[in-house]
């Protein structure tokens, strides 16, 4: 019972760190050619729509891992450690979600430049997270 939580959590993962890697990315185009109104109106939908899904990714790996943690105990400081960065995780997927509503009203976003440095910033905290999870240091 406690793998299979474990293999849907780890779905869900990936699915939901598809969309940060990804909404990014349609930010850059819609920053690039983004002035073609069929073009642009044709992005902001397909971010509108990876957006949505990404808030059912996350609220189902947040469901199985919850029941996980309360499996274990709720013991681990590797898990604080973990939820911290997952926390900083979330907050990056908000920060991208107002960038598209903003672009949706019509603000300006950063710099096509900028946000493909953005697109690379999930990856300072997955790759702890994954490390953590493995290692379970503390
Ligand atoms: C949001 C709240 C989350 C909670 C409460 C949670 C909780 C857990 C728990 C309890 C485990 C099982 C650990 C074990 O049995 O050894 C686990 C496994 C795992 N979680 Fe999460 N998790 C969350 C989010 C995430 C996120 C966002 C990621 C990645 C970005 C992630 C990546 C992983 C990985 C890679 C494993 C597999 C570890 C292993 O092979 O044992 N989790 N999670």
């Amino acid at each position: 019972m406690y793998l299979w939580l474990k293999t849907f959590h780890l779905v869900f993962v990936i699915a939901w760190m598809a969309v940060l890697f990804y909404l990014p990315r349609i930010l850059v185009n819609i920053a690039e050619g983004g002035d073609e109104p069929a073009v642009r109106a044709r992005l902001l939908l397909m971010g509108r729509r990876l957006a949505r899904f990404g808030h059912v990714m996350f609220g189902l790996l947040f469901v199985l891992g919850f029941a996980m943690w309360a499996m274990l105990g709720f013991k681990g400081a590797w898990m604080h450690a973990k939820l911290t960065l997952v926390a900083l995780l979330l907050a990056y997927g908000v920060m991208i979600g107002r960038w598209l509503k903003a672009a949706e009203a019509g603000y300006a976003l950063p710099t096509a430049k900028a946000l493909r440095w953005v697109n690379e910033l999930p990856l300072l905290a997955l790759v702890p997270i994954i490390w953590l999870v493995l290692a379970k240091p503390f």
